[in-house]
């Protein structure tokens, strides 16, 4: 019924292919009405059609730039920045580990402002810093974080961008503190985890459709590099994307996991979807995994399990050790670990929109040993 109507806004014959492909779905699937499906549909396209739909996360660099910028200090591709642990959602596949953390798991705040004033001076980050969760548009203090991280990275002279994460939920409430950070420079990367043709997918789209005409109200180009999109659930060309569990669920008795221990971390850090330094509770991790599992692990009331207690073990880098501890820290990011046997090496691909019973989720407060026994 809308095939004509889908043929005439499109040029590609592999995106019409796709496209056709994804209505049919949409019909099978019958959520929306017939003019829902077509408004949306065709917000959805105007969404797809912006230049940052897809675009690769990563800032464009040379060897000799970031050789450049090593000589002067310790440098990494990326640095995340968990302004909370907790999300609405709960995606089965989550790499920063908030499938189970519930939306009131906070970060502390001004701890984490001292930790960036510590940190940022001391180090470059050449690709972006990620402000991000969990969800970070649930914390009402990451514009304040976000400001201030932009500010620094003036101050700092960082050659990176500033990225603001988010799963889109609270987009119609935080839009205009988003679009003021947005005409400084700073990108906002938006991503749907569930399809247009959905009731709750719909709204997200609407959403997305409804801020990018408000940024353009406010003078904002849209094509200009600061918006970017990605959908969790399939690729730019149509195909399903897939996510695989990281570590291993036991549904048997509620929720638990386990680390996979197939004994090959060199073939398990190769399937990594994140191998980035986090900056977390005053020390740089080795990824998302490790840096929140002890949070994770209070969910499921597995912190004294046996099988945890080597991965609890390991030691983050604090933000005040020397210069040669931080190269190691930003080192350690780029090799397989002990610690990245606790992931999957035969990984197990299922759809990305999958999601972990939300009732299990917790809240759980942001664990703060007075010391990791750091290097
Ligand atoms: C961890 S989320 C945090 C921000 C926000 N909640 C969101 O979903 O955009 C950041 C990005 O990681 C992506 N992501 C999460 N788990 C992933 C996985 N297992 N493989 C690939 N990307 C993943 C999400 O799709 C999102 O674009
Ligand atoms: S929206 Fe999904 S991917 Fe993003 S933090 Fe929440 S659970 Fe993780
Ligand atoms: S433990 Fe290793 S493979 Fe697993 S998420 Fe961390 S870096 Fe990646």
């Amino acid at each position: 019924m809308y095939e004509d109507w889908i043929a005439s806004r499109v040029n590609s014959a592999n995106y019409l292919k796709t496209s056709l492909k994804e209505l049919k779905l949409a019909k099978k699937v019958n959520q929306l009405q017939p003019d829902r499906l077509k408004e949306i549909y065709r917000k959805a396209s105007a969404i797809r059609r912006l230049r940052g739909f897809w675009v690769t996360n990563f800032k464009q660099t040379t060897d000799e730039e970031v050789a450049e910028l090593e000589r002067e200090r310790p440098t990494t591709r990326l640095l995340s920045i968990h302004v909370i642990n907790g999300c609405n959602l709960a995606c089965r596949a989550c790499n920063h580990n908030s499938s189970l953390l519930g939306i009131d798991s906070r970060v502390d705040i001004d701890q984490l402002l001292q930790d960036i004033e510590v940190i940022l001076p001391k180090i470059y980050v050449w690709s972006h810093i990620s402000v991000i969760g969990g969800e970070p548009l649930l914390e009402p203090r990451t514009r304040e974080v976000t400001k201030r991280i932009w500010e620094l990275c003036q101050e700092t002279n960082q050659p990176c961008n500033v990225k603001l994460f988010s799963n889109g939920s609270r987009l119609k409430q935080e839009k205009e503190w988003i679009v003021d950070e947005m005409l400084k420079g700073v990108v906002f990367r938006l991503t749907f985890h569930k399809p247009w043709y959905t009731i709750e997918g719909s709204k997200n789209y609407e959403n997305a459709y409804d801020f990018m005409e408000y940024a353009k109200s406010r003078g904002l180009d849209v094509n200009d590099g600061t918006f970017e999109l990605s959908e969790a659930f399939r690729y730019d060309d149509g195909s399903p994307r897939q996510w695989f569990d990281l570590v291993k669920y036991d549904y048997s008795d509620g929720i638990k996991y386990y680390p996979y221990e197939d004994g090959n971390p060199v073939e398990s850090f190769k399937h990594c979807s994140c191998p980035n330094s986090q900056l977390y509770n005053g020390h740089l991790w080795k990824c998302p995994m490790i840096s929140y599992l002890r949070e994770s692990l209070a969910v499921t009331g597995q912190l004294e399990d046996q099988e945890w207690q080597k991965y609890l073990d390991y030691k983050p880098t604090s933000i005040t050790g020397t210069e040669k501890e931080l190269r190691k820290s930003f080192k350690e990011v780029l090799v397989p670990h002990d610690i990245c046997n606790m992931c999957s090496a035969n990984p197990k691909w299922f759809t990305a929109t999958e999601q972990l019973d939300p009732k299990r989720k917790k809240h759980v407060e942001m664990f703060q040993p007075q010391t990791y026994d750091t290097v």
